[in-house]
């Protein structure tokens, strides 16, 4: 179904299988022996949505390596390296003192679980309320903890969303860490705006922000088209041509300087090589542009 103002789903449905597509990324690359990432719960929470595609991805029995856009070692690249950039980044953030962090559209991301956090770090986790209320009762029935002292906000990210924030405890005096891993695209161009306008007036001077850079060059209906169809050249019936808005929209890097962040960016080819892997191939790279990721700091509110 298309998206609608207010539209809402779980962790089978419209947005929510994104995140569950994604966790079963996380859990492909998190088999065997020395994986090159460690997310321990992402599989059982697969498992838990149940929709029998994302099993099966997280089983590792779907076969991608002959895919002739995202191969199988493409795609398992892909999520080490988004997911160790956003680690990367929360690290960092706390071994400078920060020690509030707030994980945006947080859907199956386990970081308040399995990171190493120092004893006194809050971790805001905000989506919608039936990923974040499936996502608490399924890792408290495994028995897992949090690493860090968590809260769960449940709310729609195009609401009045500080409001709930807040009344969880978030103090906009400390400075803050803020990821929004695999968001924008899912907001519509003024929700994306309002988004980072929150942020912003959140944000303590020495706050930082990840997410992912998009290039607007990239924004076009194919890109959605050829990641759908490859996904269903698999047995997924995830359609994001009817997931993303995909049109024009401020990039996040300009609306961020323009309100006096910092921001640095890494391509995607710049990301796969710090991470030790090959670039990808350049039909996928043609698609994405310099899309990759951003990361941000704010030395002083705006006046
Ligand atoms: C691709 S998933 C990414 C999940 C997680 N950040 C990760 O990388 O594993 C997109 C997430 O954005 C959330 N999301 C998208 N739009 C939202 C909105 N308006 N309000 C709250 N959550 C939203 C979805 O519920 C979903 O969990």
């Amino acid at each position: 179904m298309a998206r609608s103002e207010g539209d809402t789903w779980d962790l089978a449905s419209s947005v929510g299988a994104t995140a569950t597509s994604v966790a079963a990324s996380r859990a492909l690359a998190s088999r065997g022996p020395n994986p090159p990432i460690h997310d321990p719960y992402a599989a059982a929470l697969v498992r838990a949505v149940g929709t029998d595609y994302f099993v099966r991805v997280a089983e590792g029995a779907v076969d991608f390596d002959e895919d002739p856009l995202f191969d199988g070692d493409t795609m398992r690249a892909q999520i080490v390296v988004r997911t160790r950039y956003f680690d990367d980044f929360f690290a960092e953030a706390t071994a400078a003192g920060i020690r509030q962090a707030v994980i945006l559209a947080s859907g199956l991301d386990t970081r308040a679980y399995r990171m190493d956090w120092p004893a006194d770090t809050v971790v805001f986790e905000i989506d919608q309320p039936a990923v974040i209320e499936f996502k608490t009762r399924v890792l408290g029935d495994l028995g897992a903890e949090p690493a860090a002292d968590r809260r769960a906000v449940a709310v729609d990210l195009r609401e009045d969303w500080p409001a709930v924030l807040t009344a969880a405890g978030f103090d906009p005096d400390a400075p803050t860490a803020w990821i929004a891993e695999g968001l924008l695209i899912y907001l519509p161009p003024d929700a994306q705006d309002r988004l980072l306008d929150h942020i912003t007036a959140l944000s303590a001077p020495g706050s930082r922000l990840a997410t992912e850079h998009m290039d607007s060059r990239a924004f076009t209906g194919d890109w959605a088209r050829k990641l759908t169809e490859r996904g269903q050249r698999h047995g997924s019936s995830v359609d994001l041509t009817k997931l993303f808005y995909s049109g024009e929209r401020n990039s996040a890097r300009d609306y961020l300087a323009e309100r006096g962040w910092q921001i640095s960016i890494r391509t995607t080819a710049q990301a796969y090589t710090a991470q030790g892997y090959e670039a990808p191939k350049d039909e996928l790279l043609a698609m994405i542009g310099d899309s990759g990721y951003l990361s941000a700091e704010l030395s002083a509110r705006p006046t």
